[in-house]
């Protein structure tokens, strides 16, 4: 299939490979027009995803109409934040059939739009079902080095979702299939939320059971906020939700979990995202979630004292303290 992948870090540059070894006919479109030559020329993401080399048959463009161009896929890999401006260029541009694809995983500021709410708002002429999303517990970092791993691709179309698990899956990347394209969307953004605060408490010197203990309520929150926008509750106890929660809570690559535990550290966020070159979509998230909470009107104690410790520099051993000495309840 002809496939478009529209950004070029660390997720979009391994997702792109392992397409082109399955046998497709890949586009990589990278926005910094100095960046998509360097990659050209060297052939290797140095800055996102170092040491793995790009095969020759991945073209690589910094033009973002020739990538879309007669594409069956237009995979979104760009992150959340970027996705609105990085294309307005394409605003009115006829996507036909084409399967839409998010790989990303974060809920927009201003608007608290999941990827496929943002895409359904810039491009008014392409429909929902033609819109799918891709998640799970995937770090770019061992997929591309062909670690075993299973996601779930969700669409209200499961004929795409059909397409899409054929042309991704291999020997080592198996995917499974959902039509709750909410619930995979939320399960990816906010586990990255969760992801800070067991970073927090790891830098502050907790451990395993304040681990264990923000996982397993983390996932009660995110489902309560699922609930509310009418996800299946089942789709959280599976890859997009718990497991993909539970490899961002404890993995060394989750960016998330790392900016955390430097908060916890006692580093400012600031200074933590200048050296932090990375994009670490739960910093974003967590604002966006503060916000829809309160529009939904769920409880979240635990990702609203990770909003309150990032924007209104909360000391996190107060965060916790008053997250232990609530009111005492059932757990469900
Ligand atoms: N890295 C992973 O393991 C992984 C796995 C699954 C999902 N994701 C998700 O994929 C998305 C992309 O993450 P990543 O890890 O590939 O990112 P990355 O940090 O590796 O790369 C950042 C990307 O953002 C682009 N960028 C920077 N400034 C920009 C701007 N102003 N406008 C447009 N683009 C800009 C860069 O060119 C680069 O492609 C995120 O939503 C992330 O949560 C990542």
């Amino acid at each position: 299939m002809k496939i478009a992948m529209l950004g070029a870090g660390g997720w979009g540059t391994t997702l792109a490979i392992l397409l082109q070894e399955n046998g497709n006919d890949v586009t990589l479109w990278e926005f910094n027009a100095e960046y998509s030559r360097t990659l050209n020329q060297f052939r290797e993401n140095f800055y996102y995803l170092p040491d793995i080399k790009i095969p020759s048959q991945v073209k690589i463009t910094n033009n973002l109409t020739e990538a879309v161009s007669r594409k069956d896929i237009i995979v979104i890999s760009t992150p959340t934040q970027f996705i609105r401006n990085s294309f307005a260029e394409i605003q009115n541009f006829n996507f036909g059939n084409s399967i839409i694809l998010n790989v990303s995983k974060g809920i927009e500021n201003k608007t608290n739009l999941t990827v496929s709410g943002i895409l359904l708002d810039i491009f008014k002429q392409i429909e929902k079902k033609n819109i799918a999303c891709l998640s799970g517990p995937s770090h770019a970092e061992e997929v591309a080095r062909k670690i075993p791993t299973a996601v779930v691709c969700a669409s209200e179309n499961i004929e795409n979702c059909k397409i899409v698990q054929k042309v991704f899956s291999n020997k080592n990347f198996r995917v499974y299939r959902s039509d709750d394209l909410t619930g995979t969307e939320l399960g990816g953004a906010l586990k990255n939320v969760i992801a800070i605060t067991t970073g927090i408490a790891d830098g502050i010197g907790f451990g395993d059971n304040t681990r264990a203990a923000l996982i397993t309520r983390g996932i009660q929150e995110i489902m309560r906020i699922g609930k509310k926008m009418n996800a299946r509750e089942e789709t959280f106890y599976g890859l997009s939700g718990i497991g993909d929660l539970i490899v961002t809570c404890t993995s060394k690559h989750s960016r998330n979990r790392f900016v955390g535990e430097e908060i916890g550290k006692g580093r400012s966020l600031k200074e933590i995202l200048k050296d932090l070159k990375k994009v670490a979509e739960g910093v974003a998230t967590a604002k966006s979630v503060h916000f829809l909470s309160e529009k939904l009107n769920v409880e979240v104690p635990i990702m609203e004292q990770v909003y309150k410790i990032l924007y209104k520099g909360k000391n996190p051993l107060k965060a916790t303290e008053e997250l232990m000495t609530r009111k005492l309840k059932e757990e469900y």
